[in-house]
């Protein structure tokens, strides 16, 4: 934290402020959790089928919540932290395309969840080839409300997504452009293998459309 000294103190005063600050954001992850693991109990009793293969999170830490401020230009302030809406995040590893849309139809329903701002990047990937399901939420903590972020995606979004992101700090010399195209393909490639796992699953429940709503 020597790197943050001064910008810590003017920012949450102590570490004990600091503490307590974040305290909301600790109770938002643990509701939240439990939320989507209630969701996916409740999902698998009428689908016979639980979408969610796992979950993971965290909530940022102070030298992360200043290092974001920086590099995206935000005040470096509390004001400038308020404006932070991934301090809680989590991502939601789901097993097939459909579970993202059923999770995300069963999670926005839930009394007291407010959504701020969805990113369909399944619908619609980057560029890049990035997909997953982007939400951003408030819930009630207490007498405030709290915002997290919520990544959906199957196990090949994240597969890829997570190698991508140590790839790309390791892409800084000529063959960048190279590489970024086989990265694209690589996503194809997975884009087709989860179109692939999801017929094999219909074809081997074929009562599954029974089980859906929607
Ligand atoms: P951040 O301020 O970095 O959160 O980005 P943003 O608020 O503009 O939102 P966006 O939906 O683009 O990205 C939010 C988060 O999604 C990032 O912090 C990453 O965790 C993830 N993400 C978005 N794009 C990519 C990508 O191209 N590759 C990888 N590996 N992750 C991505
Ligand atoms: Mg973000």
């Amino acid at each position: 934290m020597k790197k943050y000294d001064k910008d810590f103190e003017n920012i949450f005063g102590d570490e004990l402020g600091c503490h307590q600050f974040l305290l909301p954001y600790r109770r938002a992850y643990l509701i939240m959790e439990a939320m989507l693991n209630g969701l996916n109990d409740e999902i698998k009793s009428f689908y016979e089928h639980s979408p969610i293969h796992s979950i993971k999170g965290r909530v940022k830490t102070p030298e992360s919540i200043i290092d974001k401020l920086y590099r995206r230009g935000f005040e470096v302030s509390m004001n400038g932290v308020l404006e932070l809406t991934d301090i809680c995040g989590l991502r939601v590893i789901c097993k097939y395309v459909d579970d993202i849309y059923d999770l995300r139809a069963a999670l926005i329903a839930q009394p007291g969840v407010e959504v701020i701002r969805e990113s369909d990047y399944v619908r619609n990937p980057k560029p890049n080839g990035y997909r997953s399901y982007h939400i951003i939420l408030t819930i009630p903590v207490g007498n405030q409300r709290v915002p997290v972020e919520i990544q959906i995606r199957t196990i090949a979004m994240d597969m890829w997504a997570s190698l991508e992101h140590n790839l790309y700090y390791k892409n800084d010399h000529e063959k960048k452009e190279e590489i970024e195209l086989r990265l694209f393909q690589c996503s194809q490639m997975l884009v087709l293998l989860d179109e692939e796992m999801e017929d094999l699953y219909k074809e081997l429940n074929e009562n599954w459309k029974e089980h859906r709503i929607g």
